[in-house]
C-alpha cells in the first residue's frame, strides 16, 4: 500500500488530484484513517508491531503531499513568471503623442516676437457687455458699425433692467451681454486699469455669426495697444512691419496700407499681405501683382480715437496711441499653407499631420 500511495502522490499532475489523494489515505474515510482505527481492536503486543508501521506510514503520506504540494507550488509560480515575463529588448509601440495646434503655435509665436519688442500680455473676457465691446470704443448703439460685426447677444440679457452706470456721465445704459466680437475690448480694460505708458498685446477667441472658407464663427485675433506721450502713425508702420518680417521670417514681406475706417481709430488703416500660390501652397512675399500675386486681409489698424482715450479717464491731450487688431487663423493659413479656415476647429487629426502638426 505505502509504495503505491507514495508513487501516485509523487505522479499527482496538479494541486487538485493531490488534494483528492489526501482525502483517499488521510481524511474520515481514508485507507490510512481506517489502519489507524483497527490498531484499538489490537492486543498490546500487536499494537507494539503494528502501532509504529501504521503511525510511519501516516508520517510518509504526510511528507510526501507535503514535499509534492511544495513542488507543484513552485512549478505553478515559474510557470506564471514565465507567462509574465517582459522581454525588455522588444522594440516599443511608438505612443501617440499630442501636438500643439497651429492656432496656439502662432499666439506663442506672436507673444514671443512682441515680447521682444517690449510689449506685455493682457487678457479681457470672451462673455462681454455692449460697454466695452462697443460703446467705450466709440460705437454708440446706433451705430451702424454694430451691425457689421454680426454679434452673438445673449437674450437674456436683453431687457432694460438689466442697466450699468456710465463712468464720469452719471446716467445708465442698458448692459447687453455678448460674445466678444473682436479683442479691441481689451484695449478699455487695459487702459482703464493700468497708467500709461501701456505696450500690450491681448490674444484671444472672438465670436461673430459668419462661415466661409475664410470665416469662421469663432475666431482668433491679437489685438495691439500702445498709449505713450508723442506716439504717431510712423511707430504703428514701423511695429507692423517688424512683426511680420519676424513671424514670417522674412524681408521681403510685401505690406499694403489702405485707408480704412474704424470708429475707435483715427487715422485707420487696413493692412493686407501679399502673397503668391505655389502648388497649392501660399507663398508670402515680394511677387508683383501681374504674377498672379493676390492679397489677404490680415488686420485692422489706427491711431487710438481721442474719444476712446478720454472714455478710458485719460487726457488725450497728454496721451495718445495706436492700435492694431490681427486675425490669428489668417496669419497661420498664410505661414503653414492651410486654405481652408474651417478646417482648423474640426479636429481632424489627419487634417493637422498633413501641415506637420500631428504625430
Ligand atoms: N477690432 C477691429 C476688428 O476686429 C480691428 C482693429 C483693432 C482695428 C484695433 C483698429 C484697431 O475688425
Amino acid at each position: 500500500m505505502q509504495a503505491r500511495l507514495l508513487a501516485d502522490i509523487d505522479s499527482a499532475a496538479d494541486l487538485d488530484a493531490l488534494e483528492a489523494l489526501r482525502v483517499a489515505a488521510l481524511g474520515k474515510a481514508g485507507g490510512v484513517s481506517a489502519l489507524l482505527k483497527t490498531l484499538g481492536g489490537m492486543s498490546p503486543e500487536e499494537r507494539q508491531v503494528e502501532g509504529p508501521r501504521i503511525h510511519a506510514l501516516r508520517e510518509a503520506v504526510t511528507g510526501a503531499i507535503a514535499g509534492r504540494k511544495a513542488a507543484l507550488e513552485a512549478a505553478a509560480l515559474e510557470a506564471k513568471l514565465a507567462a509574465e515575463r517582459l522581454d525588455m529588448t522588444l522594440p516599443a509601440d511608438a505612443a501617440p503623442r499630442g501636438s500643439v495646434h497651429p492656432v496656439s503655435q502662432v499666439m506663442d509665436e506672436l507673444a514671443e516676437i512682441f515680447a521682444d519688442m517690449g510689449f506685455a500680455v493682457a487678457t479681457g473676457p470672451e462673455i462681454e457687455d455692449d460697454w466695452h465691446n462697443f460703446t467705450a470704443l466709440n460705437i454708440p448703439e446706433t451705430h451702424p458699425a454694430r451691425a457689421m460685426h454680426d454679434t452673438f447677444y445673449f437674450p437674456s440679457q436683453m431687457n432694460d433692467a438689466d442697466t450699468r452706470s456710465i463712468p464720469g456721465e452719471g446716467r445708465t445704459e442698458r448692459r447687453a451681454m455678448l460674445l466678444r466680437t473682436h479683442t479691441s475690448p481689451v484695449q478699455i480694460r487695459t487702459m482703464m486699469s493700468e497708467a500709461p505708458p501701456i505696450r500690450i498685446i491681448a490674444p484671444g477667441r472672438v465670436y461673430r455669426s459668419d462661415s466661409d472658407a475664410t470665416h469662421t464663427p469663432m475666431f482668433h485675433q491679437i489685438e495691439g495697444l500702445v498709449i505713450d506721450r508723442g506716439i504717431h502713425m510712423g511707430h504703428l508702420k514701423w511695429t507692423l512691419e517688424t512683426f511680420l518680417k519676424a513671424y514670417f521670417e522674412r524681408d521681403d514681406i510685401v505690406l499694403r496700407l489702405r485707408p480704412s475706417y474704424f470708429p475707435f481709430t483715427e487715422p485707420s488703416a487696413e493692412v493686407d499681405v501679399g502673397y503668391a500660390q505655389e502648388k497649392g501652397r501660399r507663398i508670402v512675399g515680394g511677387h508683383g501683382d501681374d504674377e498672379g500675386h493676390a492679397w489677404m486681409e490680415l488686420l485692422g489698424s489706427g491711431m487710438v480715437h481721442p474719444r476712446v482715450i478720454a472714455n478710458c479717464g485719460l487726457d488725450p491731450a497728454e496721451w495718445q496711441g495706436f492700435a492694431f487688431g490681427v486675425g490669428v487663423d489668417r496669419l497661420a493659413m498664410l505661414k503653414y499653407g492651410m486654405d481652408d479656415l474651417r478646417a482648423f476647429f474640426d479636429g481632424d487629426l489627419r487634417w493637422l499631420a498633413h501641415y506637420g502638426f500631428g504625430a
